[in-house]
């Protein structure tokens, strides 16, 4: 083993300072031999070069004197533990003893600490061990019952690690309705061209053509995908109010009741066009209000005499696209509620697979602040959706801006690069076990490296994010050739 330093000062339970002499970067594992329980593994968490150049000194140097520096590298090391006769990562009772000599730790111990060495059955395998040849598995049961969130600035790799996500799930035959709203998950049909990465992580390249599924409201628009509609005779009075963007339910319920009575008694599969019509017959502002916003919905061609089924929507094992491509936030809004809604009901009743339901910039459909009309079904699935197998996973490069309640229901956390204070301040008020060290770790992430939270793990691990199987289709547009 590589002996890299030793133990100095005071020693903690939970931490100890070590001198180097050997760089070793931060997040590195290390190992120290315990009396009583042998190798105990740690990660490194802090670094500093401490010297006995004082400022006169430095003026000194600065004006071409020469003068001798002496300098240390020290490190804060932080204890994860051992495994216990029984399996059990524990920490020693006792602190380790100053002088005992700290080594770079070994693979195979990283592994058993850390629980990386199986290669499960219902293991969603996302990457390696920063530096490690130690495939990253997270477990596919948590995700779906604990809820997951991808935090990320723009550029991150949010949507990248997605796609190794829903890749993973579909390999694993788990359903997944996917709320896209830039149209960039239809790539997932494709598979990659396969490079070198494809081989040193031992990935290969794959395209699920035959097992993704389109919806759209927007098809000409969006080709690919098959018309999104809902039947206007399921929907209730009060969801026909939200999809006229119309939040007053006491001032135009009523009314809006009576018009569907009217229309209903003369044709029975009445359309929206018939209610436009019944609307501008009728007088007053409130039938003037109604007959606007019918007018709209008509427009937004929403709601059709039949609606896409639950069936058309839903594949056991596979995979749902709602793509909201140039679809207006507002109708956004209603699809997202709708669809939450309708997955939701069925989940209960046991009328489809337990299933994962992914809503990519969640900021807008579940904000801290403001009224948004799906905010309160998408907090209901991440407080109740474990009970009932509807699993959520919110992707957002706002952490601050997204309905904390929602961000704490999420058991696993996937972290890219956050750089922006408030969105790490929110970070780490949501994550147990997240140390300083870790949270300045967050903010110079390259891109493809994740810090991953629960996920099966009873420590945060940084991970290099696997190449994608399937091509990515969140390339950012090139303004300029170069
Ligand atoms: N793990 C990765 N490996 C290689 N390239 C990546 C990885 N993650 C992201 N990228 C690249 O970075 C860019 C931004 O990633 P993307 O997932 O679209 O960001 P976000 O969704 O967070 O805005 C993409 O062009 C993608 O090719
Ligand atoms: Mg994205």
């Amino acid at each position: 083993m590589e002996e890299v330093g030793r133990i100095y000062g005071d020693v903690g339970l939970g931490q100890f300072h070590l001198t180097l002499q050997t760089p070793v970067e931060r997040g590195d594992y290390l190992t120290v031999n315990d009396e009583s329980h042998g190798e105990v593994l740690c990660q490194l968490d802090d670094l500093r070069r401490k010297s006995d150049l004082d400022l006169e000194r430095a003026d000194q140097l600065g004006r071409g004197a020469d003068t001798p520096i002496h300098e240390s590298l020290l490190g804060l090391a932080r204890i994860i533990g051992y495994r216990d006769v029984q399996g059990l990562v524990r920490v020693p009772t006792l602190p380790f003893r100053p002088g005992a000599q700290v080594y770079r730790a070994e693979e195979p111990l990283i592994a058993k600490v850390l629980g990386l060495n199986h290669h499960s059955a219902s293991g969603a395998y996302v990457g390696l061990l920063r530096n490690h040849n130690l495939r990253v598995e997270l477990d596919i049961n948590q995700l779906v019952q604990r809820h997951v969130s991808v935090l990320a600035k723009t550029g991150g790799g949010k949507s990248y690690l997605l796609g190794v996500l829903i890749e993973e799930l579909l390999r694993h035959k788990v359903t997944c309705v996917i709320i896209d709203p830039h149209g960039e998950y239809g790539s997932l049909r494709q598979a990659s061209e396969s490079n070198g990465a494809h081989a040193r992580f031992n990935v290969e390249v794959q395209g699920f053509a035959s097992r993704i599924h389109e919806y759209s409201p927007d098809t000409s628009l969006n080709e690919t995908a098959k018309p999104l509609t809902f039947s206007l005779r399921t929907l209730d009075p009060r969801e026909l109010l939200t999809f006229m963007g119309l939040s007053n339910v006491k001032t135009f319920l009523a009314p809006l009741k009576k018009l569907l009575e009217e229309v209903g008694a003369v044709n029975p599969d009445y359309t929206v066009k018939d209610l436009v019509r019944a609307a501008d017959r009728g007088e007053g502002p409130t039938l003037e209000v109604l007959h606007e916003r019918l007018d709209y919905v008509e427009a937004t061609q929403l709601l059709g005499p039949k609606g896409t089924s639950l069936n058309e929507l839903v594949h056991k094992g596979e995979a749902t696209l709602v793509n909201l491509r140039g679809v207006a936030p507002d109708i956004q809004e209603i699809v997202v509620t709708k669809i939450a809604s309708t997955l939701f009901d069925n989940r209960k009743k046991g009328k489809i697979p337990p299933l994962f339901l992914v809503v990519e910039e969640a900021h807008n459909f579940a904000p801290q602040q403001g009224v948004v009309t799906c905010s309160r079904i998408l907090k209901n699935i991440a407080s109740e959706g474990r009970k009932f197998g509807l699993g959520l996973c919110v992707v957002t490069q706002r952490a601050a801006r997204i309905d904390k309640s929602v961000l704490s229901q999420c058991t696993t956390q996937l972290i890219l690069q956050v750089t922006n204070p408030l969105d790490l301040k929110a970070i780490a008020q949501s994550i147990e076990g997240l140390t300083e060290g870790m949270t300045e770790m967050i903010q110079a992430l390259p891109v493809g490296v994740a810090l991953v939270t629960g996920g099966g793990y009873h420590t945060p691990l940084f991970c290099e994010i696997r190449p994608r199987a399937t091509r990515h289709g969140g390339e950012s547009v090139r303004i300029v050739e170069n």
